[in-house]
């Protein structure tokens, strides 16, 4: 197989996230440079405030509220038992960030909706919610980043001064692979596109291994896209029976199962055709991230395939590109719960030569890239 690289990203667009909240248009003309450029990092300094509302909302019931119907802030301060101006500034904060639309009642009152795409969005069992995401960073990422600077001096080191691998708790990560669910349609659609024009998935009895399955929801949806596929998902106890319930969910159960181990200690299924790691080498040291590969090497079949998904640095992109920046600063939050980074292709490239694999392709989608490999 040989793969160029090439972009795969639909060119369907998605609504800026950047809600602004400093007008510009509004400073006198004789505004100093100084003054100006404190608006700008104020605006920044704020962002705590998205999730601050965001995540109050959610952990008072106000979205499930709202998705019976729209309400006023005394209609939902019922609802929900909540002081009736606080729960008026609440919602006046959720509008401020569009998750909810602040419209007038015919008697003058607020009312406040919740558009339907956002619906499932905090759905606590939906397939695409950020409820668990919201969790996790209520349980974890609230005080990581107050980790950060100590992380940064000393390198984010075990007590024997070796560099650390991004590990939270298997209770932390049952909360987190339920928010992450989102991220897959838009990887595995270019995922699947590639395998079938290059061949991959014609064969029959073609097998996935999904290392650090999650949810499986990539699996799941390899799955769907190839009849002839089987999946084995790996990740540890907690998470084993979340990913074989989703699979069941998806209708794709009689192809999928998911076994409780330790990546790094126990044997791989050998003779793997798709060997899957999505959001695990943002995870890693360089060394152990290499380590990955090695093993990678040696449980993939003659034709077999790697796909890693995940927040990779392309420098050929240019510096000033949307997914470098995004991916760089995802290495900033990795640094803050742990160690990890966001490794560039020529990291990869390397680690891969010294494995016997070359890279065969690159995929863009929104929030990652897809790096291809199969055996040199
Ligand atoms: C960031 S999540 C990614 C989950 C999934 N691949 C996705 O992208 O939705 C990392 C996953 O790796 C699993 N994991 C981490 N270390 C592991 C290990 N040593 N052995 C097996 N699974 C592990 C975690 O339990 C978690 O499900």
């Amino acid at each position: 197989m040989s793969v160029p690289r090439s972009a795969s990203n639909t060119t369907t667009a998605v609504s800026s996230n950047h809600t602004p909240l400093v007008d510009p248009t509004r400073f006198p003309a004789v505004a100093d440079g100084e003054v100006r450029a404190a608006h700008r990092l104020y605006e920044h300094l704020i962002g705590i405030w998205a999730p601050g509302v965001i995540e109050a909302a959610q952990d008072l019931g106000a979205f499930a509220a709202l998705t019976e119907g729209p309400a006023t802030a005394a209609a939902l301060a019922e609802t929900l038992g909540t002081d009736l101006r606080a729960t008026r500034v609440l919602l006046d904060g959720l509008s401020a960030y569009d998750v909810v639309q602040r419209t007038r009642g015919a008697d003058g009152q607020a009312v406040y909706t919740l558009p339907a795409e956002l619906h499932g969005v905090f759905a606590p069992d939906g397939l695409y919610s950020l409820a668990g995401k919201i969790g996790h960073d209520r349980n974890v990422a609230w005080s990581a980043w107050r980790n950060l600077a100590r992380n940064v001096r000393d390198g984010a080191r075990t007590s024997d001064g070796a560099e650390q691998l991004n590990q939270i708790s298997e209770e932390d990560y049952t909360s987190l692979v339920r928010g992450i669910n989102f991220w897959a349609p838009p990887i595995v659609r270019p995922l699947a596109e590639r395998l079938r024009t290059t061949g991959w998935g014609t064969g029959s009895g073609r097998t996935l291994l999904d290392v650090g399955c999650g949810t499986g929801i990539y699996s799941h949806l390899l799955l769907k896209e190839f009849p002839e596929l089987s999946a084995t998902g790996l990740d540890v106890g907690r998470i084993v029976p979340i990913a074989e319930a989703q699979a069941a969910q998806l209708g794709v159960a009689d192809r999928f199962r998911c076994v409780t181990g330790d990546f790094w200690n126990d044997e791989w299924t050998g003779d793997t055709d798709l060997a899957l790691f999505v959001n695990i080498f943002h995870l890693q040291t360089p060394e152990s991230a290499r380590d990955l590969l090695l093993k990678s090497a040696k449980a993939l079949s003659d034709d077999g395939v790697i796909a890693i998904a995940d927040h990779i640095v392309d420098e050929e992109e240019g510096e000033d590109s949307t997914q470098n920046r995004f991916f760089r600063l995802f290495a900033a939050s990795m640094l803050a719960t742990g160690g990890g980074d966001a490794f560039t292709v020529h990291d990869y490239d390397q680690w891969l030569s010294d494995a016997g694999l070359r890279r065969v392709g690159l995929l863009d989608t929104p929030m990652h890239r897809v790096l291809l490999a199969s055996h040199a």
